[in-house]
């Protein structure tokens, strides 16, 4: 089995809201290697937080939930890092990942698209030999987010996505409301919920 090097690859800083969670980033990031955010802003009680360029693989899911969407989407991610590309090699995933989830009509679709992180190193990943699976860059990008570090369940999860949605909205913030997404970074429920700024 591939075993996932637990480096937090991006990191959300949240000084107001919880304490709690962004120590236990930063623990993790300072054990780890570790790219941090290029500028952080603390707003309310959420975060901008921009994130520097960053490389994963991708797939799409239709699934009932987040739950099953990750556990469908993480297989064939991992049969890519496991000699599933065009190389026929082994590809060093990393902390973090999670899922883009999208939203109509203030709910949460039954679609998903699963990521995990390359590592950084990896200058020149391989193509995918699953056509489902896709290689995928991110430029410098502003995201709203805020950070949790306890395990919650499917409908908490979900919950908190509305919630943030609900308060940027609020607030009348930049976004983009058509999609979202959740990033995990351990095992043990430390997760940033994020919506995309616009107009950057
Ligand atoms: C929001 O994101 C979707 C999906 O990437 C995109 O198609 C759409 O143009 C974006 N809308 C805005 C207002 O940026």
């Amino acid at each position: 089995m591939l075993r996932i090097v637990l480096t937090v690859s991006f990191l959300f800083w949240n000084q107001l809201a919880a304490q709690n969670p962004v120590d236990e980033v930063i623990k993790l990031c300072e054990r780890d290697d570790c790219l941090k955010p290029e500028v952080v802003i603390n707003d309310k009680n959420y975060d901008e937080v921009e994130l520097e360029f960053r490389q994963w693989v991708q797939t799409e899911v239709g699934a009932v939930d987040i739950k099953s969407a990750l556990a469908i989407g993480l297989d064939k991610l991992f049969s890519y890092a496991r000699c599933g590309n065009v190389a026929g090699t082994v590809i060093p995933l990393t902390a973090s990942w999670g899922v883009f989830g999208y939203l109509k009509n203030g709910k949460i679709q039954q679609r998903f698209s699963v990521f995990v992180l390359i590592v950084p190193e990896v200058i020149n990943p391989p193509e995918p030999t699953d056509p489902a699976v896709t290689l995928q860059t991110g430029p410098h990008i502003w995201y709203y987010g805020r950070v949790f570090d306890k395990k919650v369940d499917e409908q908490q999860t979900e919950e908190l996505v509305i919630q943030l949605l609900k308060d940027l909205e609020q607030d009348n913030q930049p976004f983009n409301s058509t999609f979202f997404d959740i990033t995990y970074f351990n095992t043990h429920g430390l997760m940033a919920i994020g919506f995309v700024k616009t107009g950057e």
